[in-house]
């Protein structure tokens, strides 16, 4: 153990859309210790993923201290909290209580489609990709805002009268972390902010605009704050330790890998795909699908990235563990699908949330295609492994449509990259070199990154570059005309899953 040692961490807290994990990380950007714990995922209704917030905060309570064990160090160890989140999880609770009025609806569940649509049909769409960027879509915070106003008891007159608030997952822990009832931080971050409908892309505030048009009562809106800032010290867990760092987790990936400059770009692989592109201090078109975001704001001037989000990778490979038994281990499905040449003609289209980028098809619903009686375990494995290689592909090709710098190489994260035949057939079917630091955990190091820049632990960016080592590296390698007829067959299969949850009903 290191305790007294003086030897000083920093920590991340990752809560993601399956579990919490916190992590410490050295100076030279390595880990020295990981716990995590996973929280119960809600499915009321097809279409509905609920989380329980207060689960999420035992968790994060029991994962931070069981992590300092690990490493041996004390709080006192810790020179700073950084913290990277799901995204667009949407949550109320009281100010005073500290209890969420409800659930908190998560990033895939779609039950504001139908506010969704009379937003597109009255033609306000361009009224929020004008000012915050994005056109309506169940995917963002503020219709769930709207839809969880509208239908909690309390919520709107809470709202008004100032005791319920609102807040994505980093608000709730920040606020729980810097003192709970009346005592905590009501903050939340600009890439946070940047997903909710609400926030104007270029002032960084909230749109008064978008506000009325959402009906949103300002006064439960946390205070946006840079990515890097000490937004308040922790009571209880981590007591006294500077929370100093927030963002959403892919963002804080884009900085784990240090894609500081415009043109790099990374994608993370977990329970979705989410692939950001660096445009520096430029705001992207999104004709293609894609999405003008936030990268990272430390100091004064933004940094924007374009975003292709993809709703189902990893989640799809757990469903085929979980819901189907297909595998006992997520692990695998690779030893799976190794036991086949390829996919023998079938295709997985893992729409099960609707289609995300590029397409944006909120009433497409999963479809297998081209079962035979050939086809067995081994070539399902492959068509979901496959899914994740396509959707990547239609991502970069909607990024490369965008005018700015063409992506030449791909840096990847998460826990799907320690699969080599599904990062060989990423390689390939992107027809671009991909690439994997040292450590996957690009989302944890960027939130801890942003934490240590804030309280002086990194002097700067360039110190932060050097910390990224390659680990592996995937060369593409397929047969130019099998890329091409592969890549229709998925076109087909994807054609088949358009409309479906319209028709079914
Ligand atoms: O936008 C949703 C995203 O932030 C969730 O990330 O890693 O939990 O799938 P992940």
């Amino acid at each position: 153990g290191a305790a007294g040692t003086g030897e000083r961490v920093v920590a991340a807290i990752d809560q993601g859309t399956t579990s919490t994990r916190c992590l410490l990380f050295t100076h030279s950007g390595r880990m020295v210790a990981v716990a995590q714990r996973e929280h119960r995922q809600h499915y009321p209704r097809p279409g509905l993923v609920e989380h329980d917030a207060m689960e999420i905060w035992r968790n994060v309570r029991r994962v931070v201290p069981a992590a300092l064990r690990r490493a041996g160090l004390e709080p006192s160890n810790v020179v700073a909290l950084g913290i990277a989140n799901q995204r667009e999880t949407t949550l109320v609770w009281n100010r005073h209580t500290g209890i969420p009025l409800a659930r908190a609806i998560t990033w895939q569940d779609t039950r504001t489609d139908t506010i969704v649509e009379r937003l597109v049909s009255e033609g306000q769409t361009g009224l929020y990709a004008g000012i915050s960027g994005l056109g309506p879509a169940t995917y963002f915070a503020g219709p769930r805002l709207q839809w969880l106003l509208d239908h909690v008891p309390g919520a709107r007159e809470g709202a008004e009268s100032g005791d319920v608030l609102f807040g994505t997952i980093e608000t709730w822990l920040i606020w729980r972390l810097t003192g709970g009832p009346d005592g905590g931080r009501h903050v939340t971050d600009v890439t946070n902010a940047s997903r909710t409908m609400l926030m104007d892309l270029r002032t960084l505030q909230w749109s008064d605009e978008l506000l009325d048009a959402l009906r949103v009562p300002r006064r439960m809106l946390p205070e946006i704050r840079s990515n890097s800032e000490v937004y308040g010290h922790c009571t209880g867990v981590l007591d006294g330790v500077p929370v100093a760092g927030a963002l959403g987790d892919q963002q804080a990936a884009l900085v784990g890998q240090t894609c500081f400059a415009p043109g790099e770009a990374k994608c993370t692989y977990g329970t979705g795909g989410f692939l950001l592109k660096n445009t520096g201090s430029r705001i992207a078109g999104s004709e293609d699908g894609l999405i003008p975001t936030v990268g990272y704001l430390f100091g004064d001037d933004p940094v924007y990235a374009l975003e292709g989000s993809i709703a189902m990778t990893g989640s799809l490979v757990q469903w085929f563990r979980d819901a189907l038994g297909m595998i006992s281990t997520a692990a695998q499905i690779e030893t799976l699908a190794m036991t086949v040449p390829d996919n023998g003609g079938c295709y997985v289209v893992p729409a099960f949330s609707g289609l995300y980028a590029p397409r944006w098809h909120p009433d497409a619903r999963g479809v297998i295609v081209g079962l035979t009686s050939y086809i067995h375990r081994g070539h399902l494995a492959r068509a979901v492994l496959e899914a994740t290689a396509w959707q990547t592909r239609e991502v970069l090709d909607a990024m490369n449509r965008d005018s700015g710098l063409p992506v030449t190489r791909l840096k990847v994260d998460g826990g799907m990259t320690a699969n080599h035949l599904l990062m060989q057939f990423v390689a390939d079917v992107l027809d671009v070199p991909v690439e994997r630091p040292l450590g996957s955990e690009a989302v944890s190091l960027g939130a801890a990154y942003a934490a240590g820049l804030a309280v002086g632990y990194w002097p700067d960016l360039e110190v932060l570059r050097r910390n990224w080592h390659r680990a592996a590296a995937w060369e593409p390698g397929m047969d130019p005309g099998l890329r091409r007829r592969e890549h229709e067959n998925w076109g087909r299969a994807v054609d088949r899953s358009f409309g479906w949850a319209r028709h079914s009903s």
